[in-house]
């Protein structure tokens, strides 16, 4: 059997730091209110002109040191964005020709907050079938760029950075088992309703920027994963205590704490960035895992639980021996 494991993990976040007491001269807003109702405290915004493709780069450089590979080793490069740099070619085709990597299968994944658990079970699938040895796996946003910075209910919730891991091919796992899903009929309560064949004009005019009925989409997700983590641990028959690491897309603190509730889990196992990060979509939860790689937290041989959910809706899990 061939299974996939991370050798490597990377994460970067812009210079500009954009506090909740900077957003209270910009919009009607408190830090009282953001801190009590997501946990938020902080995000990074990109400076003008960085892109998409430049956080992946950064996030991705150090991914590939972390596993010891070279650029050369890589033969799949797969990018969860929903803030492409370009309207085509893909993200994932720039980053590849930054990385001076030719010929491998390049492209982007769009499946918003779900994104980057999308490109880690396709990734995975691509090294079990035997067709792909190292894939680069990248989440990487620049949501400020679609955020109507008038618009209290949205604009004072996002962030954006990159995370990215390197996935190998290996004897052991590694993935154990990776869940997807998505029901198109909610698009209508967390999107961007301008495009490229819809409202092209408000795209060209910058005017596109993320609508949400925030209430709707919190119960639907608090639900939602619940069941995505039973579904993971039922499939690997392994129980709640099991589980070392909970590392969960990282929107809403309380959506956070109503998870780990679920897993009967501590909150000193579950990763939580959001109050430095904001929700930063697919780059959330590669972000919150580098950081909590990097600071010791989790360990080698340990048994993690990546899930999501987004826009779409998509949702999502990734049960995994790091
Ligand atoms: N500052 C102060 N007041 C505000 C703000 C703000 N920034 N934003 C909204 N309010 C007000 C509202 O106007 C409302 O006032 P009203 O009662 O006078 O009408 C009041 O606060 C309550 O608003 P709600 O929307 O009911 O607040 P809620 O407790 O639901 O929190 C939030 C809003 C944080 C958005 C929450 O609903 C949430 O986190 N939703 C889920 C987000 C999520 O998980 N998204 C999925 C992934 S994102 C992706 O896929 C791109």
């Amino acid at each position: 059997m061939i299974y996939s494991k991370i050798t490597g993990t990377g994460s970067y976040l812009p210079e500009k730091v954009l506090t909740n007491k900077d957003l209270e001269k910009l919009v009607d807003t408190s830090d009282k209110w953001i801190q009590e109702r997501t946990g938020i405290k902080e995000r990074h915004v990109a400076a003008e002109g960085e892109t998409t493709c430049d956080l992946a780069l950064h996030a991705s450089r150090r991914a590939i040191e972390m596993s010891g590979i070279s650029n050369a080793d890589i033969d799949m490069v797969i990018l969860a964005t929903t803030t492409a740099d370009k309207i085509f070619p893909g993200t994932a085709c720039l980053l590849q020709k930054k990385l001076d990597v030719h010929g491998c299968p390049a492209f982007d994944v769009q499946a918003v907050c779900t994104g980057f658990v999308y490109a880690l079970s396709i990734a995975d699938k691509f090294i079990r079938a035997g067709e792909t040895q190292c894939a680069l796996v990248v989440g990487s946003e620049t949501l400020s760029r679609i955020l109507d910075w008038n618009d209290r209910s949205t604009c004072v919730l996002f962030g954006d950075g990159a995370g990215a891991v390197v996935l190998e091919a290996a004897a052991e796992p590694g993935i154990m088992s990776t869940h997807l899903h998505a029901d198109g009929s909610y698009e209508h309560l967390l999107h961007v309703p301008h495009g490229i064949s819809i409202g092209y004009e408000q795209l060209k005019a910058g005017e596109a920027y993320v609508y949400m009925e925030g209430n709707a989409v919190f119960k639907m997700a608090v639900n939602t994963l619940g069941q995505i983590v039973d579904e993971a641990l039922e499939a690997n028959r392994i129980g709640k205590s099991d589980i070392d690491w909970l590392v969960p897309h990282q929107a809403n603190s309380r959506i956070i704490e109503a998870t780990a509730r679920k897993l009967k889990m501590s909150l000193e196992r579950v990763v939580v960035t959001v109050a430095q990060h904001g929700n930063t979509s697919a780059a959330s939860i590669p972000l919150a895992l580098d950081v909590a790689v990097r600071d010791g937290r989790i360990k080698k041989g340990q048994t993690l639980m990546l899930e999501a959910f987004g826009s779409g809706f998509t949702w999502g899990s990734a049960l995994l021996k790091f």
